[in-house]
């Protein structure tokens, strides 16, 4: 529960839903949980998943002193741009880490996290491409393997109490490292962004952008950018232009037009703009094309899993491109059939991602349906990308279920005949039709 929830006095609006009196404030009183958190004198050696931000630097500190705990920490690298692991090394070791290990995940993120979402068409809600949330069990499981190579007892991250990726975090040590126990510093430690600030200050740790308190919380990784929090919570506002980092505004994009041809095979992106690259590099570089011609821009709001709605201001440019081609070219291979059905289970897929359960069986066998379809998958697509807007404008593969000369459109006694319309629509309509019939005579007899 929101501590600040529980703090307020009874009577408030929300007493009722609460539906107990407030309880007094020591967080540190209340008894854990769930299993799988620590108890504090079990905590022996701690592994910090560190992004060098202020939380976690606050937490790397904080951690020593409260626990009385030695610390490894662990960045990983999923592609962020603009990113600088040295320094951040170099931070957490003035900070006391004993060990500041760097992993570059950029490539078992792309093959093993965002390949699957672009099978699965992924967009949560419609319009988020599930990047952070894609990230977690990967930053999860590589958490898991060094705690247990560095001798860690106990797994320590970042986030707050009111968003998804705790969920996302927390059920994948559970499922991976069971003898493993995790704190959440953030969720308890009641410090606001003000008061981090001044325990940064007190005990020596860099604080960047000066006094300003930045005024978003931002996630990135090659698959996309979001920003939440500050101006944003200001569902009546546009977003504010300071917002932007990575998408051009479409209104300053080209003038001129780019067209750019995306080939896949069995699924999975292998060339763009006639460049055959790995998929790492490829991402990439649809992501600056994007970007310049100000694609890959949504205002989203959300249902996160814990209950709160959320708006989340996203650049995804590199997911625009490779999800509208991709989409665009399984749905020139797939039967009708097909077509209607994948999408339900595009759906449920991206919901379980969204929600967490990475490790759930039925993403196993969704992943094995997802893989069947893709098989037929390959060809090119060529997008017309322009001042925001990334359209389908030619498609060509081997696969198409787009054959006029099969189909014998010309009469030329193809698979297809004109003379057996008349029949099929007889037929098809026949319920119909009855139903028709009954209801009006329903009507006519009352
Ligand atoms: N709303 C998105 C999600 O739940 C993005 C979260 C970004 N995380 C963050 N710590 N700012 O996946």
């Amino acid at each position: 529960m929101d501590p600040q929830l529980v703090a307020r006095p009874l009577g408030s609006p929300v007493a009722w839903l609460l539906g107990s009196p407030a309880v007094p404030d020591e967080r540190s009183s209340l008894p854990k949980t769930a299993s799988y958190e620590a108890d504090p004198d079990e905590v022996g050696r701690v592994l910090l998943l560190y992004s060098g931000g202020l939380d976690t630097s606050v937490m790397l500190k904080w951690i020593q002193d409260h626990y009385q705990a030695e610390v490894v920490a662990l960045t990983v690298d999923l592609g962020q741009p603009g990113e600088d692991f040295d320094v951040i090394r170099g931070k957490a070791l003035d900070l006391g880490a004993l060990d500041c290990l760097v992993v570059d995940a950029r490539e078992e993120f792309a093959h093993g996290y965002v390949l699957p979402a672009i099978r699965a068409n992924a967009r949560y809600g419609g319009g988020y491409p599930l990047f952070t949330a894609l990230g977690r069990p990967l930053i999860a499981k590589l958490a898991v393997d060094t705690a247990r190579e560095s001798g860690c007892d106990t797994i320590a991250h970042g986030c707050t109490g009111k968003g998804n990726d705790q969920v996302r975090i927390e059920a994948t040590v559970a499922a991976l490292g069971p003898e493993l126990r995790i704190i959440a510093p953030v969720r308890g430690w009641r410090m606001g962004r003000q008061e981090e600030i001044e325990y940064a200050r007190a005990h020596g740790i860099p604080v960047k952008g000066g006094t300003e308190v930045p005024p978003y919380s931002i996630d990135d990784n090659l698959w996309g950018r979001s920003s939440e929090g500050g101006p944003i919570e200001d569902l009546s506002e546009p977003p504010r232009e300071d917002v932007f980092d990575l998408v051009t505004p479409p209104e300053d994009a080209p003038d001129e037009p780019e067209l750019v041809e995306i080939e896949f095979e069995r699924g999975c992106p292998v060339a763009i703009g006639g460049e055959r690259l790995g998929l790492v590099e490829l991402l990439e570089r649809a992501g600056q094309i994007g970007a310049r011609h100000g694609v890959g821009i949504v205002d989203h709001i959300e249902d996160r899993i814990v209950g709160l709605k959320v708006r989340d201001i996203y650049e995804v440019p590199a997911a625009e491109l490779i999800l509208t081609a991709h989409a665009e070219l399984e749905k020139l291979v797939g039967t009708i059939h097909q077509n209607t059905f994948k999408p339900e289970l595009d759906r449920h897929w991206a919901f379980l991602v969204y929600a967490g359960l990475w490790h759930e069986p039925l993403l196993d066998d969704l992943n094995a349906f997802m893989d069947r379809v893709n098989a037929q998958v390959t060809g090119t697509i060529t997008l017309k990308l322009y001042k925001g807007s990334a359209k389908p404008v030619s498609r060509s593969s081997p696969n198409a279920l787009y054959d006029p000369e099969l189909a014998g459109f010309g009469e030329s006694g193809g698979l297809f005949s004109q003379q057996a319309s008349p029949g099929f629509i007889e037929l098809w309509s026949l319920q119909s039709r009855m139903a028709y019939a009954v209801r009006r005579r329903g009507m006519e007899g009352s």
